[in-house]
């Protein structure tokens, strides 16, 4: 008995240890292959890191309702009240005498548009031009305040065609800026401005910090407003040079007009 055992155990043995070595070949290279493959993500996640955060916009109203109404003498729609929602059209946000924002629009200065100017007034000063963004984002109170006096100085329609009333200006979006030289006060929101070799630059160099010359000379029957050779929207590069290239307005790009 003892005799006929002994090769049966061996055997045993062998399979065992065979089936155990196998079983350790077949883990160690599955685990080398997924091991291979977790290494492969980070090189292709840092692509998708560096592009620029892009904050897409919650709403996106591609197709705004067109008015039915005339807009009046100063440019607004007759009995026109303030939206729930901001206007979306590309992607892009309007606001204007038709299209405006709701009153508790507060989103504060765009740090995209921030970092886009500061990029361009370093380079307008590295190049001699010593620019200064005097005013920015506006809340719908301050621009309240700021209409009213202009208009107690002025009269409504006078005020009208440099100065938007509350819920309708662009400076409530955070992505518009008043551009001046510094210590050039005399000249800030001037037209003159737009003839210094400062303005000129500006006019010349925006679309490539992606702003656009919000309100152009002779234009103001589209965009509602006289030529503002200090105001300047930021719309991002592509569509700041393409606004640029083909000398046309937002409103014009946007097909609203
Ligand atoms: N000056 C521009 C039109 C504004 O008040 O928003
Ligand atoms: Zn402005």
């Amino acid at each position: 008995m003892k005799k006929n055992r002994l090769p049966i155990i061996v055997g045993a043995f062998i399979s065992v240890a065979l089936i155990v070595s196998i079983f350790i070949v077949f883990n160690y290279k599955n685990n080398q292959g997924s091991d291979a493959s977790d290494e492969l993500q980070p090189t292709t996640e840092p692509t998708k890191k560096d592009s620029p955060a892009k904050e897409e916009p919650t709403i996106t109203t591609e197709n705004p309702v067109k008015p039915e109404q005339q807009p009046d003498e100063n440019g607004y729609l007759p009995n026109q009240t303030l939206p729930t929602e901001p206007t979306y059209i590309k992607g892009i946000l309007l606001a204007n005498k038709i299209y405006p924002l709701p009153s508790t629009f507060a989103p504060g200065e765009n740090p995209e548009a921030r970092q886009a100017l500061d990029k361009m007034l370093a380079e307008a000063k590295q190049q001699g031009f010593d620019l200064v963004a005097f005013s920015g984002y506006r809340s719908f109170d301050y621009q309240t305040t700021l209409y009213n006096n202009y208009v107690n100085r002025d009269g409504q329609a006078a005020a009208d065609r440099y100065s938007a009333r509350p819920g309708y200006s662009e400076h409530q979006t955070g992505l518009a800026f008043d551009i001046g030289e510094r210590g050039k006060d005399n000249l800030w929101l001037t037209e003159e401005f737009g003839e210094t070799p400062a303005g000129q630059w500006l006019l010349t160099h925006a679309q490539d910090y992606g702003f656009i010359l919000r309100f152009p000379k002779d234009k103001e029957g589209i965009t509602g407003y006289m030529y503002e050779s200090w105001h300047y929207r930021y719309v991002g590069l592509d569509i700041a040079k393409e606004i640029k290239k083909q000398n046309i307005t937002l409103e014009e790009y946007l097909g609203v007009k």
